[in-house]
This record gives C-alpha cells, structure tokens and sequence, in this order.
C-alpha cells in the first residue's frame, strides 16, 4: 500500500490516514510518500512497516547508528540535530493544542554534546553477547557501541569480554570522573578478569542484587555540589541538560523562600537551592535515595535542608506545610491526583514542574489550570535523537 505521511504523532511515528484509520509508521517522516505492510491492526489504528521510501523527505539524513532500524532507542537519528529540536517542538505545540492548553512561546535548550550524554545504560546479555531489546518488544538486538553512551561506558564496554558471564543483565552508572558501578544480574557464574578492575575506575559491582565489591555509591562533582549518589537511586543521565535545568529552577525562587522540593532523589535539586533560598524540605519515596541526600547536605555544609521518607501523596498530608513555593519532578507517570488536588486545595502559590513525560504533564494541567496560569515553559533536549524531551513549566496561582 502506498500512502504519504501527514505528520509526526507525539512518540515520533509518522502519521497518517487511509480511509479515515489512523495508521502509525515508524521511521517515516512528514511529507514522505512511502510503501507500507501492515504490522499491527488495533480497532482505532493500524501500526505500518515502512517497506520502500518513494518519496524522500529532504529533513532525512543517513544515520550514525549501525543498529538504527532494529534498535528504536533512537528517533531522530534520521533527521539532522537541528531538525530533530525542530520536530520535538513541533510534536509538543500540537500536544499541548490539541488539549486546548496555551503555551507562551518557548525554547529548546540544545544538549552539548548531543551524542555521548548518558551516564547511565541498562543492557541486556544474551549468549555472551550486550544489547537492547527492540523497542516494544523482547526482541534482543546486539550491539558494540551505542552513540549515546558516555565514552567511559564505551571503553568499559570494549572489554566486555572480561566479564565472563553469558545470560542475564548489566547496568552501568558512571560519574564525572569516569568512575563506575556494575549491576550484574544473571544466573551464570560470573568471574570479573583483575584487568577490568585493573583498566578501569570500577568503584563497586553488584551481583544479583547483593555488593559484592567496592562501594555501593560514588560521589558526582556537579559545578563543585557534591552527592553522594547510591546505585539504587535515581541521577540525572545528561549532565550538561540537568545543570541548565538547574540553572532555570533557581531563578524561580527567592531567598526568603522555603521550597518543597517534592519527589527530591539525592537531592540533586534540594543542595543547590539550599545554597540561595531559606531552607528546602525533599520528599522522596526511595530510602537509600533520602540517605544519599542527608548525606549530600552534610557534604555540602548544609543545615537548611531536611528530608522525608515516603510518597508524596501521604507524607506531604502529614507534614505542616511551611511554605507554598513547590518543585516537582515526579516520575513518568506524573502526579498521583490526591498531589494534584492537595495543590489546588491548599492554594499553593508556585509550582515548578519538571517533567520527563510530556502526556502526563499535560493530564495533570488540565486540572490545575482551572487555578493556575502557565508562566514559564521550556524545553530542554535531555534526551538527544530519542522520543523523549524534559520540560520545565512554571505555575503561579491566578
Ligand atoms: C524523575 S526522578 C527525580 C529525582 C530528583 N528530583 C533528581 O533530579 O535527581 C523521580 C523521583 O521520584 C521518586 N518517586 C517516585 N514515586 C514517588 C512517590 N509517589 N513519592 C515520592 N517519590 C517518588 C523516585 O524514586 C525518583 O527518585
């Protein structure tokens, strides 16, 4: 079947319609008339193949990745990195249109370096062999390099072969001095050759879930903050990115302010506004990520800052609320709705809002904008050549 390509849909399929069906296609761009098979039938769509491309777009460029067309981490790897910031913005203002939401005009904040960004990757092993699975899907795809991975975890994957385990999986998280932590899960005996230890900065390993060497945290310099970062808690992967962002939400704040800084980590965003406001308050579900902050604002001299355990939703009902200048940055799924209501409930002033998930975002504004005015929005390109965008969206009751 032939068809030509309308536009993007919000993960960065080409979309189309055939008889009024919608049809998502992969790796097609606007404007592009393309030959298709159908992969997927669903009752309100169809997902196509791209089998030929008859018309080509002129945004298309060859990309850098061998693995680009089974892989799917990557997007906008077939378009130039101008022109992938072009289109994220483009997907974003249809998003927030087609919800009816207003946005002032905004920016995208480039990421330098767009390639060789990650601090952190999650990779699964199979018959001796490290990849992805296919997006969607348990497909395995094997690799040699990723693009998008920091160049210390590209050496410590050149030697991959002193591993000496077949199955399982790896993640690595490294640090600004290239230090590394493992995490090996697999049923195989696994052996670490002295090399590996010996070539590079390998800080701990853990095995199936239990540290069986080294130290189970590192810490990361960032701009001379310093955190403590446990490998089981969450850290920003784009180090240039997360320091802009940084950037941005401490000038929101003043400081005679108190901030609840709500799904806090490590405290990546708690330290350093600790430093120009009048104290910080972080509220965090995962323990070792609490101890890890603690920790961070002792190591920062800081006694302007103190942190709860718990979700949100329940300890934020607990707890006096000191103050009514908010920093969220909740996980993908967003904000539980009892957080959205507490919010509209308790007339908070300001909410700055740091999303990694653009649907969400937009499902929780629909509802606080029925009190709240969009003062500030930006986009910051966290996640170079994926789907992916973080956004940052200042509200101030109105
Ligand atoms: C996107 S991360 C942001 C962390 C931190 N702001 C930073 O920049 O490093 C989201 C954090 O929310 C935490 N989290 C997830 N659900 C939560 C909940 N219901 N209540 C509190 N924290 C939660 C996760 O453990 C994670 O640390």
């Amino acid at each position: 079947m032939e068809v030509k390509v309308e536009k993007f849909d919000y993960e960065g399929r080409g979309l189309t319609h055939v008889d009024k069906e919608v049809f998502f296609l992969p790796r097609a761009l606007p404007g592009e008339r393309v030959e298709i098979s159908v992969l997927k039938s669903k009752r309100n769509f169809k997902v196509g193949k791209v089998l030929k491309i008859l018309d080509k777009s002129d945004a298309r460029v060859l990309s850098f990745c061998p693995y680009a067309n089974s892989c799917g981490g990557c997007t906008f790897d077939i378009v130039s990195y101008e022109n992938s910031l072009k289109f994220k913005k483009e997907i974003l203002k249809d998003l927030f249109l087609k919800n009816k939401i207003l946005l002032p005009s905004f920016s995208i904040e480039p990421s330098r370096p767009v390639l060789e960004y990650r601090n952190k990757v999650s990779l699964h092993v199979c018959d001796g062999k490290f990849g992805y699975y296919e997006e969607k899907s348990h497909s395995f795809v094997p690799i040699l390099k990723c693009a998008l991975l920091s160049q210390f975890i590209s050496r410590l994957l050149d030697d991959f072969s002193l591993f000496f385990f077949s199955n399982g999986s790896l993640i690595i998280r490294v640090n600004d001095k290239g230090e590394c932590i493992l995490g090996i899960d697999t049923k195989d005996e696994v052996k670490i050759h002295k090399t590996l230890l010996e070539k590079h900065l390998i800080k701990g390993i853990f095995l199936n879930g239990k540290l069986v060497y080294g130290n189970s945290y590192f810490i990361e310099n960032r701009n001379n903050i310093f955190y403590k970062v446990p490998f089981d808690a969450f850290f920003q992967v784009n180090p240039y990115i997360s320091q802009k962002i940084l950037m941005d939400v401490k000038s929101f704040f003043q400081k005679e302010d108190t901030v609840f800084d709500l799904y806090c980590g490590v405290g990546f965003f708690s330290i350093p506004l600790a430093l120009s406001v009048k104290s910080v308050i972080g509220i965090e579900l995962n323990q070792k990520a609490v101890l890890g902050a603690i920790e961070n604002a002792r190591l920062n001299n800081l006694s302007n800052v103190s942190f709860h355990v718990g979700k949100v939703e329940e300890v934020l009902k607990k707890i006096p609320l000191s103050s009514k200048k908010v920093l969220v940055d909740p996980p993908r799924s967003g904000l539980h709705q009892s957080v959205v209501s507490f919010f509209l409930e308790h007339s908070i002033e300001q909410i700055v809002y740091i999303s990694c998930n653009p649907i969400t975002l937009v499902r929780d504004l629909k509802l606080l904008l029925s009190n709240y005015c969009i003062t500030f929005f930006k986009v910051y390109d966290m996640f170079s050549f994926t789907k992916h965008v973080e956004c940052v969206c200042v509200l101030n009751r109105c």
